[in-house]
């Protein structure tokens, strides 16, 4: 979809929407008048439209009036969440409009509420994002389910309206582009993204200044990385340490690193999983996605921060050479586990990544994001992501992030109780503790790998990679959570 901003509305065939706040008598306030205000009044009270983000009344107007169909489109109340409800009415114009036979749509924002730049920006924002879908594979689509949206004006009154609206839109465009790209990492089946082949996806991010580094399973094997290797081991696809640097700072600031989960196949292993629904395993690399869209995000707005992705990228399959329960690995960390469930491998491979870049890159702060736990799915649902920490003040900075951008975020307790649970009588520690508390032990385990005076947070996202229903910004499927997250966070703490 084409987004293009415009101080005069187009000539010719559109779609006109126009953006109005909430509260009684909202069609009257949006410029209209004579026959066109009449029609868009018997719409609004067809359909008790009054300005609620994202609701729409629509007019189909008699020949010879102008633009064929006129939407109304509310954003809810002025105040705070203003760019939310910006977002609710770009994302309802794109749900009703993309398949709709209209081509292009035209909104008009000179009688919204609010900084119209802003306006203008957030609903270019959410039109494209719930544009977005993978039909690669749909070879057969009818003509009536292909989207038809091609071109979004966003017209604005005032001299400078063009200029600070592209102001306003550019780094959210390249936000977008990032969300775009985790969408496709994520949506993609696990015969076509594998280790290597999310590598090769990553390449092109060398073109915005990323500066890319792979480690293959004989270099990771060098460095002792037993327990991220174990993982893979009974899989033909090999693993991949994909490592993703991005320096806005020339070199004048410290990194801080991103450690994606990236298990392109969970089947489980030897612990294999039932067969329904093992299909969704194809997103278990959902964290792994979250940090290459990140990445691809900051550099394609220049941010001025110095981050190091990482994913660690394996496929989890039961064979012949597959790790057994009961297996003792050695990490890199020098830490031994007792494998006791090879389908809790996340950790496994998290555990390796995240003492690599400790260890490579000094980092003083860590944020890792992974599909780890069902049990995450079973505490919070499709909501919010659960967080865990060592550290308040990350804490408090990622949950507000999560606020201010969309992604959501919970946090959950850790404590010495919770980390004995995953004492093994044979090693340092086993993967598994009890059913209960299976989210925290899991964090308790990865903890067990950040070293003296690092600032770690860990976000389980199990339940948010992944949407069975439309949303706002998405359509059924991948949802690329965590990019805003990052890119809201950077911004907020790590730049200037
Ligand atoms: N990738 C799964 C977690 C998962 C399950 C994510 C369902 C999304 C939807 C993870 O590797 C896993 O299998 N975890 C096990 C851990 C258990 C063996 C302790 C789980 O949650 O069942
Ligand atoms: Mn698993
Ligand atoms: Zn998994």
């Amino acid at each position: 979809m084409q987004v293009r901003f415009a101080s005069v509305r187009p000539d010719g065939d559109y779609v006109l929407a126009l953006p109005v706040g909430s509260g009684s008598g909202a069609v009257d306030r949006i410029g209209l008048d004579g026959a066109a205000l009449a029609i868009v009044r018997r719409a609004a009270a067809a359909s008790r439209f009054e300005g609620e983000a994202g609701a729409i009344a629509e007019a189909v107007t008699p020949e010879g009036e102008g633009v064929r169909r006129l939407l109304v489109v509310g954003t809810g109340a002025a105040g705070d969440n203003e760019r939310n409800g910006y977002e609710q009415a770009g994302g309802a114009l794109t749900t009703r409009l993309l398949t709709s036979g209209e081509k292009t749509l035209v909104v008009d924002v000179s009688k919204a509420t609010g900084d119209a730049a802003v306006a203008a920006a957030h609903i270019a924002f959410a039109a494209l994002l719930r544009g977005w879908r993978h039909d690669t594979y749909r070879t057969k689509l009818p003509a009536k389910s292909k989207p038809s949206l091609a071109e979004i004006v966003i017209v604005g009154a005032g001299d400078d309206f063009v200029s600070k609206a592209e102001a306003t839109w550019t780094p959210l465009k390249a936000l977008a582009d990032g969300i775009s790209f985790t969408r496709e990492l994520v949506s993609e089946p696990a015969n076509i993204i594998y280790p290597e082949s999310f590598v090769e996806r990553c390449q092109p991010l060398k073109d915005l200044g990323v500066e890319i580094e792979v480690l293959d399973e004989a270099a990771m094997a060098k460095l002792g990385m037993g327990a991220l290797l174990g993982v893979s081991q009974g899989s033909e696809r090999p693993a991949q340490l994909l490592v993703m640097k991005w320096d806005g700072t020339g070199g004048a600031k410290e990194p801080i690193a991103f450690v994606g989960k990236g298990v392109t196949f969970d089947t489980g292993g030897i612990s294999i999983k039932p067969a329904g629904g093992m299909e969704d395993m194809k997103w278990d690399m959902g964290g792994a996605g979250a940090v290459a869209g990140a990445m691809k995000a900051l550099a394609s707005r220049k941010a001025k921060a110095h981050v190091i992705g990482v994913c660690g990228l394996v496929e989890n399959m039961p064979d012949g050479k597959a790790q057994r329960p009961g297996d003792v690995v050695t990490s890199m960390s020098g830490q031994t586990i007792e494998v006791i469930n090879t389908d809790a491998e996340g950790r496994l491979v998290l555990c390796d990544a995240i003492t690599w870049v400790q260890r490579t890159h000094k980092v003083k702060t860590v944020i890792d994001l992974a599909t780890l736990t069902g049990a995450m799915i079973i505490s919070l649902g499709h909501e919010h992501g659960g967080l865990f920490a060592n550290n308040d003040e990350l804490a408090d900075a990622l949950v507000a992030a999560g606020k201010a951008s969309g992604d959501k975020l919970w946090r959950f307790p850790m404590s010495d109780a919770y980390d004995k649970l995953i004492e093994s009588p044979i090693a340092d520690m086993k993967n598994v503790g009890p059913r209960d508390a299976g989210s925290i032990t899991a964090a308790q385990f990865i903890q067990r790998f950040v070293e003296d005076g690092v600032k770690w947070a860990h976000l389980d996202i199990a339940g948010m990679v992944w949407a069975a229903k439309p949303g706002t910004l998405w359509d059924k499927g991948a949802t690329a959570f965590g990019v805003r997250l990052l890119d809201r966070l950077i911004a907020d703490k790590y730049e200037g």
